[in-house]
């Protein structure tokens, strides 16, 4: 089978090697679409530290079973169209025992820790399979996975109808928490130094958009929101001065998610945190939120072809990744379909 391998960092190819063959409890899935995420531009700069070599990149994984164990819990059959829940987990550490098992002690993700799925076969634990919507197309399932990053920020923080959502970075984890926000009732401020972006924002319908290069984002919040401030700040776009803003942009008790990756640590006033008694939150991949991802993509609530930028062959997924991590800015999502 074709598989795209990182050999070590700023080595990517499409190679050939054998087919995984399943193990007890595991599925074996001919993958269908994959998705390109930051996360696998991270691991082919090798600025991941989490990251080890060599490895087969792909968590976004969607495919047909082609063998599965007969007894498993959610009684998929040879034959059911599913996604991947890219994040093993022990079941036994105390964040497992609480359902939180996206921050598992021992937390292994594809791509990252173990091998992926961007690979025309791939082999699974039968129990991590979501079985998608009838209709759903593969690329439309392929994106699950980076709806359900989002969608936890939004758990994570709690967002109620009519509250103000101010979200700092409008690449793709932004736009999409962006969208979200709003099919829950709130009102999405979308902030970014990048006006490309801020104007796709607007396309996809998000209510207000921010220039934070052009214009003081602060100041911005406070007008949008009458002077109250926003109720829930979502950090996603992984800078030191955009954790940083978050204090000036929340409400007096209102609370921040962290989703970006910043690469290094932050100086934050924690008087701030006191004083307006602020809730912050991490937010890291997602627990039990594929099925919900997946009924917002069939339901159209959050259209995710409209972030897909590009569908690609194995073949065209080396250079597009070496181009990708060039010029970042023109691309949001990219999947690759493998050959029927
Ligand atoms: N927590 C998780 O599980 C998880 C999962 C996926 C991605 N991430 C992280 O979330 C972040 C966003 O991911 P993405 O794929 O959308 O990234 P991206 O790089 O495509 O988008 C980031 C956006 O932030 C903007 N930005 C950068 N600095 C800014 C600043 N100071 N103020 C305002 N905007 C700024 C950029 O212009 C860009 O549009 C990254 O840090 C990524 O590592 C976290
Ligand atoms: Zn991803
Ligand atoms: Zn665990």
């Amino acid at each position: 089978m074709k598989a795209i391998k990182l050999e070590k960092p700023w080595s990517v190819d499409c190679i050939e090697m054998d087919a995984p063959i399943p193990k007890a409890g595991e599925a074996l899935l001919r993958v269908k679409a994959a998705g390109i995420c930051g996360s696998d531009i991270g691991a082919f700069r090798g600025t991941n530290g989490l990251v080890t070599y060599p490895r087969i990149i792909g968590h976004e994984i969607a495919g047909e079973i082609i063998s599965i164990p007969e007894d498993n819990k959610k009684n998929l059959k040879v034959g059911d169209k599913v996604v991947v829940n890219p994040y093993l987990y022990c079941g036994k550490c105390y964040p497992c025992s609480i359902g939180r098992t996206n921050c598992c002690n021992d937390l292994k993700v594809l791509g990252v820790h173990i091998d992926g799925g961007m690979a025309e076969y791939f082999t699974h634990p039968a129990d991590m399979l979501i079985k998608i919507p009838e209709g759903m197309t593969w690329e439309q399932a392929a994106m699950a996975e980076p709806l359900t990053i989002s969608l936890h920020g939004i758990h994570r923080g709690g967002l109620k109808a009519g509250e103000y959502c101010a979200i700092i970075g409008a690449g793709p984890i932004g736009l999409v928490a962006g969208m979200v926000a709003q099919v829950y009732g709130a009102h999405a401020i979308l902030i970014d130094l990048v006006q490309e972006r801020l104007d796709f924002a607007k396309q996809l319908g998000i209510e207000y958009i921010v220039n934070s290069s052009i214009e003081d984002p602060i100041e911005a919040v406070k007008k949008i929101t009458e002077g109250a401030m926003a109720q829930q700040v979502m950090e996603c776009s992984g800078a030191n001065q955009a954790v940083r803003m978050t204090l000036d942009l929340v409400c007096h008790a209102g609370r921040i998610t962290l989703t970006g990756w910043p690469k290094k640590e932050t100086s934050l006033p924690t008087d701030m945190i006191t004083k307006k008694e602020i809730d912050i939150r991490g937010a890291r991949t997602s627990a039990g939120e594929f099925e919900e991802a997946l009924e917002l993509i069939n339901t159209k609530k959050v259209d995710m072809t409209k972030i897909l930028t590009k569908v690609i062959s194995m073949e065209e997924t080396p250079e597009t990744i070496k181009d990708i991590e060039k010029n970042p800015g023109n691309y949001l999502k990219v999947v690759v379909k493998m050959d029927e």
